[in-house]
This record gives C-alpha cells, structure tokens and sequence, in this order.
C-alpha cells in the first residue's frame, strides 16, 4: 500500500479522500488531511468514519505516521507554500494546482530536490487530454493554443474577470488572449490546464491562452490546437463542471484517480 495524505479538502480532496477511503484507488492508502480550514478537514475525516487524522500545521501533517506521497488539491498558493516542504520531508509530491509551477524557478527547484532525494513530483494531466502527445513532439513544436470557453458562471471571482462580472454575457466574448504565463495570473482557479499543457510543451511564454465567457457554453470547453513538423494536432474536451466547485471539471478528479492508481499499483501502463 501507498500511505497517501491530501493538502486540500474541498471538490478534488473530497471525491479522491473518498474513493481511496473506498479502496477504489488500487495501492493508495489514506492517511493524513491538511486544510487551510480546519472544519473543512474535520468535516471530510468525519464523512470518512473519523479514523483519517486531520492537521492545520504542515510540519505535523508531514509527521503523520508512514507518509509516503502528498497530494496537493489546495490552490497554486498551497504549493508555493509547502511543496519545498514535502519534498525536503522525503515525501513523493503529486501537484494538481500546476499554475504555481508556470513559476519556472520554483518547478526547477522541486524537479531538482525530487531528483536529488530520488522522490515522484508528478503533475496529473488534470482536466485535459493530449498531454501525452504534446510531450512526445515537445522538440518539434511550433505553436500551441489552448482556448479555454466556460460559462460566467465558471470565471466568477478570477482578477482577469473582475470587470465582466456586472455585465449581463448574452454571447461568447474573449475575456483574455496572451501567454500562459500572464493566463495563470489573472485566472489562477481556471487555466490550470494551460500551465500543465505549457510545462509539457513549449513552457509558459510561449504557449498561448484564450479565454472565453460564454453562457452557452455546454461546460468547461478546452480546445488544443498545436502545430510542427510532426504535423497538427487538435484536442476538444467539453467537460462537466463539479457540482460544488464549478470552476473545477469532473474530468481533473478522475485525473488525479488514474495517476495515483498508476503511480500506487504496479501492472501494465498504457500510454505515454
Ligand atoms: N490541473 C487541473 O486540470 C485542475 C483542474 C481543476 C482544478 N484544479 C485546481 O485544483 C485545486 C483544488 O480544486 P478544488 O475544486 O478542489 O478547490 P476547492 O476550492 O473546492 O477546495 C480547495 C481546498 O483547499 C484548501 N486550501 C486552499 N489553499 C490552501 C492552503 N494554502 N493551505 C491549505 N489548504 C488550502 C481550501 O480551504 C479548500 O478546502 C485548485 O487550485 C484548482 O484550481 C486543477
């Protein structure tokens, strides 16, 4: 068994919390929450049956008897604050919030702490797909967007949106157009997705983002468009926003299961 401890405990933490709790997660055992909010942790270990400890101090939470791999489902912020910490603690690393790491400093230093102590820093796909063959043409791309549609609804709260919130949408408009880079900045609970396309591809300065608000939209819309000498690839994903959170896509929760089954069992391994 993988002993597993989750940092965050909202939409993400509490469906992957449950199917590990559920033995649906093949090697994954659950061992330790961390919330910012310590009802929130408390509330999910009670719906777990109070058996899973639950800790608001890092160092503790890292202490948790048997700890092997961290899961971050928290926010780009968890990250730049304890990564270094779970690594440094021996701790594997799992980062679903990836906008942190469009931080090219911090992700060398995690890449290169994993590396030296001989720890798994892993960043699911998430709520996208293709990352496979992004990563495989890495050396022969030329151009990658990633246009990102959501309805109003899903953009609620982001810096990038602030000045659309009091308009009434009646179509689709272009919210943001530029790098993955300044993406993240402005819509840090949205384009997650670009910055781990970016990291796969051709880094966050040179990816491009577009961003739309439309209230048609029939979910969360990622469209991939990239191009090179391989030839040209594109990826659409219309997927079902979470009913708690609905910036965040059902599709990233089953992302994250599938990378813990992958990385806590051991078998065949399909794709790249
Ligand atoms: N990579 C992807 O494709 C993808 C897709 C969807 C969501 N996400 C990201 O995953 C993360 C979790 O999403 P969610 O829908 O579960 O969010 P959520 O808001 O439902 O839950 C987040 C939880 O983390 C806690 N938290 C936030 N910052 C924290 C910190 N610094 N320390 C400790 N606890 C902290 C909050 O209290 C909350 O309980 C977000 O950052 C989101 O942007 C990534």
């Amino acid at each position: 068994m993988t002993k597993i401890g989750l940092i965050g405990c909202g939409a993400i933490g509490t469906e992957i919390a449950t199917q590990v709790s559920e033995g649906r997660v093949g090697g994954a055992q659950l061992v330790a929450l961390f919330d910012m909010d310590a009802a929130v942790a408390n509330t999910l270990a009670q719906q777990l049956g109070g058996s899973v400890p639950t800790f608001t101090d890092m160092d503790e939470f890292l202490s948790a008897p048997s700890l092997e791999m961290v899961v971050e489902c928290a926010s780009p912020s968890a990250v730049k604050a304890h990564a270094e910490n779970v690594l440094a603690a021996g701790k594997d690393l799992l980062v679903i919030s990836s906008g942190a790491l469009t931080d090219t400093k911090l992700f060398q230093r995690l890449a290169a702490l994993a590396e030296k102590r001989g720890l798994r820093f892993i960043i699911p796909t998430g709520a996208l797909g293709g990352i496979d063959a992004i990563r495989a043409t890495r050396g022969l791309l030329e151009e990658v967007l990633l246009t990102t549609t959501k309805p109003p609804r899903g953009l609620m709260g982001a810096p990038g949106f602030k000045q659309w919130e009091t308009q009434d949408i009646q179509e689709a408009k272009v919210i943001f157009d530029g790098s993955a880079l300044e993406a993240i900045k402005l819509f840090p609970a949205n384009v997650n997705v670009g910055a781990t396309l970016s990291l796969a591809g051709l880094g966050p300065d040179k990816t491009r983002v577009k961003v739309v608000a439309d209230p048609d939209s029939p979910g969360n819309v990622h469209q991939i468009y990239a191009r090179g000498s391989f030839g040209v690839m594109r990826f659409t994903l219309e997927n079902r926003p979470h009913d708690r959170n609905p910036k965040t896509s059902y599709l990233a929760i089953l992302s994250v299961l599938e990378t813990l089954r992958e990385a806590c069992t051991s078998g065949p391994r399909i794709g790249t």
